[in-house]
């Protein structure tokens, strides 16, 4: 009932041209596995590039950020209404953003409101640090990224809000966490925290992923789990056969 969904997380990688030559390696076949739903966020600078090579294709284009604010003096940052020019979907609140940039879970719900009334699709990211993964933490923080990130959203946006799980120590490590963690990370605390925000039904329809080091090799021991459907990838969506053999072990 939850379509599966992969998302490649480019980072801040690929000029215009490396994008142009990455989408054209995945592009024809990627559509011939129209069962998952599939999302290239390449750096804000290919955005025009490549929603132009990707029109009419069931590929979809998505940015790793934006600001909150519609328009103004807010020097470096990219407003929601420019992304939805190139844009259907959005990463927010990636464990990099707030790590390095200072994101809070406050900004991540303004961020998350403005992507909503701009009719994006949000790919909201929680995920616990090696610390507090070490300290019995997880279950705690990740419930309070999702009560404070979602706090006001209402649940007719379900069917645009996409949840990616990333341990942060799983993230660019080569070290994924195992497939039975994850899931039970997914089933014992977000679908509750989503459930408990938006009530069951909508809980339900909502796609989580998990991130951190998913492979071609590993992905379909993470997909045949239950609860997850689909997957934020990182270092693995810049290379176009890891890439599409991910995208391959999600349809199901
Ligand atoms: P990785 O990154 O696949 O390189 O671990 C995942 C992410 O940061 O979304």
């Amino acid at each position: 009932m939850r379509i599966p969904f992969v998302a490649g997380n480019w980072k801040m990688n690929k000029t215009v041209a490396e994008a142009r030559d990455l989408v054209s390696k995945v592009g024809a076949q990627l559509r011939e596995i129209p069962s998952v739903e599939k999302v290239l966020c390449p750096p804000f600078t290919a955005l025009p590039a490549l929603s132009a090579m990707l029109e009419g294709s069931d590929i979809g284009l998505g940015a790793q950020n934006m600001h909150w604010e519609e328009k103004g003096a807010f020097t470096g940052e990219v407003a929601p209404g420019m992304v939805k020019e190139f844009c259907n979907y959005v990463i927010i609140g990636h464990s990099e953003r707030r790590a390095y940039f200072g994101e809070t879970d406050e900004n991540v719900n303004r961020k998350l409101r403005a992507a909503l009334k701009f009719d994006l699709t949000a790919i909201v990211c929680v995920g616990e640090t090696l610390d507090q993964y070490e300290s019995g933490l997880t279950s705690e923080v990740v419930r309070r990224q999702i009560s404070l990130g979602f706090a006001g959203t209402d649940s007719a946006f379900g069917a645009r809000l996409v949840v990616a799980y990333e341990p942060v120590w799983a993230i660019g490590t080569g070290k994924a966490s195992s497939a039975v963690n994850a899931n039970e990370v997914l089933s014992q605390v977000i679908r509750p925290a989503l459930s408990d925000l938006f009530g069951m039904e909508t809980a339900q329809s909502i796609r989580i992923l998990y991130g951190g080091s998913v492979t071609a090799s590993n992905a379909s021991e993470f997909f045949t789990q239950s609860e997850i459907d689909g997957a934020l990838v990182g270092g693995a969506s810049l290379k176009a056969d890891e890439f599409v053999g991910i995208t391959k072990a999600a349809a199901k």
